[in-house]
């Protein structure tokens, strides 16, 4: 799906919609991957690998929808304007709505300026959303508190925060209530 146009059909029959939306790189197609037991949605350790909307169908009923990550300067200004405007024309400039939004951050550095610009966004329209700290198999149980802390008081009480790890699966349980709930 390269863009809305033209694509609206699909995401405009009644299934609902759970949409992945983070910085590049934080894990937005490991976890869908996770998510439908496939290797369906390609992941890269390099950033900027999902460059277009994804929609994969679960159990015939969620739409779950891998966005192009945000906050990566590889492409040229041009190119990333482009992924912006496609992130917000999903999500903020369109007549779908999601279920759920969930937000993936890096545990491990915590919420950036990007991604409190997107808090922000997804507050301000009203989104579902919680959020996925993920990758906490790369810290140290102290790291883990101090930073699980100081996301907590960065996001506020109201958002729930799923600590999370596609390599040990840590978290899986509790946000796959979340998600499908
Ligand atoms: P873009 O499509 O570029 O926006 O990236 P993405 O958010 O879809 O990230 P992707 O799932 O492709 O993962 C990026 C890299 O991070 C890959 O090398 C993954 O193996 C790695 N990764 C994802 N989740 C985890 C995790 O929980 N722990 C660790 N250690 N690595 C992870
Ligand atoms: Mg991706």
């Amino acid at each position: 799906m390269k863009g809305l146009v033209g694509d609206d059909e699909i995401l405009a029959d009644g299934i609902p919609q759970i949409a992945f939306v983070g910085r590049s790189n934080v894990g937005k197609s490991s976890l869908i991957n996770i998510l439908t037991n496939s290797k369906v949605s390609r992941t890269s350790s390099f950033p900027g690998r999902t460059q277009e909307i994804n929609i994969f169908l679960v159990n015939n009923s969620f739409y779950l929808v891998d966005l192009p990550g945000y906050g990566f300067a590889r492409s040229s200004g041009l190119g990333r304007e482009k992924i912006g405007e496609l992130i917000d024309s999903y999500l903020f400039n369109s007549i779908h709505s999601q279920k759920k939004v969930v937000m993936i951050i890096d545990a491990n550095v915590g919420l950036t300026d990007k991604d409190i610009l997107m808090l922000e966004e997804l507050e301000k329209f009203n989104k579902d959303f919680i959020i996925v700290a993920n990758k906490i198999d790369k810290m140290t149980q102290s790291e883990y508190h101090k930073k699980i802390n100081e996301i907590k008081k960065v996001v506020g009480e109201q958002h729930l925060i799923v600590p999370f790890s596609s390599k040990t699966r840590k978290g899986l349980e509790s946000l796959s209530d979340k998600i499908f709930e």
